[in-house]
């Protein structure tokens, strides 16, 4: 196979699911797929399936699609590879991952990201879509081969400079105007490095106590409001990444109840929805990350605003670092967490238990929505005969312990570590085949 042919599953095989409950409604049916769709559900009789899952019940849900993982590879793959960041995603129910562009070397040129994309499909895991850069080496000087990479075999739709700001007004115009020639997004870190010199922590008064240099949730709102402000007046698609304030999500509320052009979605990671900056205390290094976590009223207003669409989805900004870079004095630790194996955990925790999303709305936060912003047109289709089976089974009742050791990336900096979370997922079917099962990853290479 070469790097454009795109097989539509295993012809001729048959993979059927016994007793899911698709969005977790209705009474349990059977699903049968073959070729890489769904071609029956209702009551199955058929013994004659090359494997059949028996799922007792379980809720069936459009696969998952990560706007935003950091696969470290190239350059950082003692921190995590497109092999150990895919099975970790096949393991956390996804069935496409989309890589941030902070490698080294910058994902900013074709040969990079198409580097990343066959990897991703030698793996055969899951569908690893490479995000480009918006600016040369991440540097905010000048625009990157936007065009070459939207052209090249990694077929790039969405391009950010995450883990830094694209600060410059002119030059984020320039990308909006650019991108929305070929139906790209730009997805912005919003961050005024200006407001934020030496940001280690949330400034409040816990930042205060500790005495940590504070990143005021200001310096997030006021470049997403500039940023909303260019989208309309170029007519581009924006992406805000790991919205983490309740300013913000007041912000986009407002944003998006007037008229615009352009167009304009969020994101939000799942260590947003539940942890909060007065962890810290521990000085853990675990707990840093950026943006950083905020407050109790941040964190509610960022779950009202996922209930209700203003913040279209869930992002894991799975951000592997090494044990040197990580398990060190807090200053010198880099920020970031792993996400890709607990979203789903988190999300149960804090959305559906307490009642803010059905399984319905899980669907839309965890996949319908983010493969609509990186138009991914196999994924996030309904559970239905004759949508692709990009397809993940969870057990809403199951309960694990998070143990860092025991997920799949080369990295173990869990901010969960010890907790005990709900939900888990039982098996990912990825392009019609099983690409996790029990906690098991099942390669089969050469897809996608
Ligand atoms: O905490 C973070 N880590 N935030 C980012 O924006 C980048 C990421 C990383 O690459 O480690």
């Amino acid at each position: 196979m070469n790097d454009v042919e795109r097989p539509a599953g295993d012809p001729g095989r048959r993979t059927l699911l016994r007793e899911v409950r698709p969005y977790g409604t209705g009474e349990p049916v059977d699903l049968l797929i073959e070729n890489g769709v769904v071609a029956a559900i209702g009551q199955q009789t058929g013994t004659d399936a090359d494997e059949i899952v028996h799922a007792g019940g379980a809720v069936l849900l459009p696969g998952f699609v990560d706007p935003h993982t950091h696969l470290r590879e190239p350059g950082r793959e003692d921190a995590e590879t497109v092999e150990t960041g895919s099975a970790a995603a096949a393991l956390g129910g996804y069935t496409a991952v989309l890589a941030m562009a902070n490698t080294d070397p910058v994902a900013d040129n074709a040969v990079v990201v198409e580097h990343v994309r066959r990897r991703g499909r030698e793996i055969g895991l899951v569908d690893v879509r490479p995000v480009g850069a918006v600016t040369a080496g991440l540097a905010g000087q000048r625009l990157a081969e936007i065009g070459a990479m939207a052209r090249s075999r990694a077929e790039v739709r969405v391009f950010s400079d995450d883990g830094h700001c694209v600060d410059d007004p002119l030059l984020m115009r320039r990308a909006l105007e650019y991108t929305r020639a070929f139906g790209g997004v730009v997805a912005q870190h919003a961050q005024d490095p200006r407001l934020t010199p030496d940001s280690q922590a949330h400034e409040g008064p816990n930042a205060a106590r500790l005495g940590l240099a504070g990143w005021p949730a200001a310096a997030e709102e006021s470049v997403v409001a500039r940023d909303c402000m260019l989208a309309e007046h170029t007519g581009g698609a924006l992406h805000v990444c790991h919205v983490s304030s309740a300013g913000t999500a007041e912000f986009l509320r407002w944003w998006r109840s007037r008229a615009t052009g352009g167009s304009v979605s969020a994101e939000v990671t799942p260590h947003h929805l539940l942890l909060t900056d007065e962890l810290l205390e521990t000085y853990d290094p675990r707990y840093k990350v950026n943006p950083p976590l905020r407050t109790d009223e941040d964190v509610r207003a960022l779950r009202a605003a996922l209930a209700e669409g203003v913040v279209d989805c869930v992002a894991t900004d799975h951000a592997p670092h090494a044990d040197q870079d990580k398990d060190c004095e807090w200053s010198a630790a880099r920020p970031g967490m792993l996400g890709l194996q607990t979203a789903l955990s988190v999300l149960v925790r804090t959305m559906v238990r307490p009642g803010l999303l059905d399984w319905r709305g899980v669907a839309r936060v965890l996949s319908e929505a983010p493969a609509r912003i990186a138009g991914l047109s196999e994924q996030g289709r309904p559970v239905a005969v004759g949508e692709p089976a990009n397809l993940t089974l969870v057990d809403p009742d199951a309960e694990w312990t998070v143990r860092g050791a025991e997920l799949a990336s080369t990295s173990v900096n869990t901010p969960f570590e010890g907790m005990v979370l709900p939900g888990r997922v039982l098996a990912t079917i990825s392009a019609g085949r099983i690409t996790a099962r029990d906690g098991k990853v099942e390669p089969v290479g050469g897809r996608f």
